[in-house]
């Protein structure tokens, strides 16, 4: 994603979470919906790398995304999004290279933000991994409006 104006990027994120909660309403099968949420996020946001990754059992697996093929298994506190998923927090990376443990997807990725997706139970079900090719793309307004959004996908009870 290019350098986006903060008015710019707060009303692109205004318009899709009014766009996703439509998307979502009615929606049974929640995988369908991560996969019309990535959809839309990495078109309207222009991102480099935006999916899910789905939990299962001690392991988040590889779920609907778009962009460049991804690695499929990350275990229980290991790279940006087993880490988000551990401390139950949204993560924003400035730079990939100096986050431990960073897992390394794609050389060209260099900033990341990982939002938890929790259940109506609280439980985390996912991790929504965004990544740009840019250094220090996200900032708290991503972090805002990205929770909001994934607060649509609370309804499921699980993904896998
Ligand atoms: N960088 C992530 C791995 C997933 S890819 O970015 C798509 C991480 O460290 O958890």
């Amino acid at each position: 994603m290019l350098k986006m104006e903060q008015n710019e990027k707060i009303s692109k994120y205004s318009n899709l979470l009014t766009q996703i909660k439509e998307l979502v309403t009615g929606v049974e099968y929640g995988v369908s919906s991560l996969a019309n949420v990535s959809s839309l996020l990495h078109k309207e946001m222009n991102f480099f790398w935006t999916g899910f990754y789905l939990v299962s059992g001690n392991n988040l697996l590889l779920g609907p995304f778009q962009g460049d093929l991804a690695c499929i298994k990350i275990p229980f506190g290991k790279g940006v999004c087993g880490t988000a998923w551990q401390k139950s927090e949204t993560i924003i990376v400035d730079d990939v290279e100096k986050f431990p443990g960073h897992i390394a997807c794609s050389a060209l990725s260099k900033s990341e933000i990982v939002v938890p997706v929790f259940n109506n139970s609280g439980k985390i079900t996912a991790v929504l991994d965004i990544d740009s090719e840019n250094f220090s793309t996200f900032d708290q307004t991503d972090k805002t409006y990205l929770e909001q959004i994934v607060g649509f996908l609370s309804c499921y009870d699980k993904f896998v």
